[in-house]
């Protein structure tokens, strides 16, 4: 079968390109003695974190128990939790996958310590933990060298916990990557300061775990990193193509869909809206618009109602008949695949086959 005769809205991903996306990242990492623990939260399908594996990954990352507990059940190992997790049943979920998986936490607090330290103990587990810090998100993360070396300690003394080392996210670097170095040297100097304090209290850090998809080819300029962790590479979508860090021939996905309506001048309606997008703006953009229209660039995907995608054509420009298919790379690749039960695969125009969501609404 080829794409072209799936139903749609369909969500195809090009083998080859994702493929090429896999194997750059593996290629970077060895180059710079890197490891890699892919965040799994763009595609939460396990057949796909096995590729990632196969080109150089060392383990992955999650962000939700219900993700760690779908890659655990696929057969993967090193599994990362790069989020606070708080809550007894959840603590107690992952002490069931570090009984049988390696398992590594990252934790800013010690409530989330003692806490995780108390299921692991019951269940006679044991979890690696990062200390996350504050690399200028200011999302999560401890504030202060002196902070997250007592929290080290205090990971290190709970029984169940093994402190493994500190992470970060920087989810604040979206300039252009030639312009990327300084704030990436100021990441170096703060880990350089809580790796020192960190081993003044004669602890090892034998983990600095950071990386996005913006930074992954400049991680090298990051002193001291040991590991990253980005998880669009991936697909790539329209939001990594606008900041200048793929190009349009790096996005492995598109949605599929078909023009339903013409009726109304300068317009036609696809039949993918909210539901099949998600409404995640264009950030590295004008912030217009939800996708890129790969037939017809000149048209903007203007808005979106829950199945009505809103295309809009200049004044005077041809507009597609009903019927006509178009492809569209979503602005937020991970949103728009959690939106989604299956994704199929192809080469050159020729489905293989499809893979489920596995993680899909694994929010607990
Ligand atoms: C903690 C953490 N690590 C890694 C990533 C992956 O970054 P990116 O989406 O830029 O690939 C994310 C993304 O949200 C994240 O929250």
């Amino acid at each position: 079968m080829r794409i072209e005769e799936l139903e749609t809205p369909a969500v195809v991903v090009d083998l080859d390109v994702m493929e090429r996306n896999l194997h750059r990242a593996g290629d970077y990492i060895r180059q710079h003695h890197l490891q890699l623990r892919p965040h799994t939260k763009t595609h939460k399908i396990p057949a796909i974190a096995r590729m990632q594996i196969e080109a150089g990954a060392y383990g992955v990352t999650v962000a939700k128990v219900g993700e760690a507990e779908v890659m655990a059940e696929g057969g993967l190992e090193n599994i990362l939790l790069a989020y606070p997790v708080f809550g007894e049943g959840k603590w107690d979920r992952l002490a069931a996958i570090a009984r049988k998986r390696s398992l590594t936490v990252a934790v800013d607090s010690a409530a989330t310590a003692e806490g995780l330290s108390a299921s692991l103990r019951r269940a006679g587990a044991e979890a690696g933990v990062l200390v996350e810090f504050d690399a200028g998100m200011h999302r999560c993360g401890v504030q202060t060298a002196e902070e997250a070396a007592a929290l080290a300690v205090q990971v290190d003394r709970a029984p169940g916990l093994r402190f493994a080392g500190i992470m970060f996210y920087p989810g604040h670097i979206w300039s252009r990557p030639e312009e990327q170095a300084p704030a990436l040297a100021g990441v170096g100097e703060q880990i350089r300061e809580i790796v020192s304090a960190v081993r003044a209290q004669g602890l090892d850090c034998a983990v600095v775990s950071g990386g996005s998809t913006p930074t992954l080819y400049q991680s090298h300029q990051v002193p001291g990193l040991t590991e990253i962790r980005p998880g669009t590479y991936v697909f790539n979508d329209r939001n990594e193509w606008g900041g200048g860090f793929c190009s349009l021939e790096d996005c492995a996905l598109r949605v599929l869909v078909t023009v339903v309506s013409n009726a109304v001048p300068e317009r036609a309606i696809v039949d993918g809206g909210s539901k099949t997008f998600s409404g995640d703006a264009w950030i590295s953009g004008d912030r217009k618009g939800y996708g890129y229209i790969v037939e017809r660039p000149e048209a903007s995907l203007e808005a979106l109602t829950e199945e009505h995608g809103h295309l809009r054509f200049p004044a005077g420009a041809a507009k597609p008949r009903v019927g006509e298919r178009l492809s569209i790379i979503p602005n937020h690749v991970c949103a728009c695949v959690n939106m989604h039960d299956e994704i199929f695969y192809h080469r050159g125009g020729v489905v293989e086959g499809s893979w489920k969501v596995a993680g899909r609404g694994r929010v607990r």
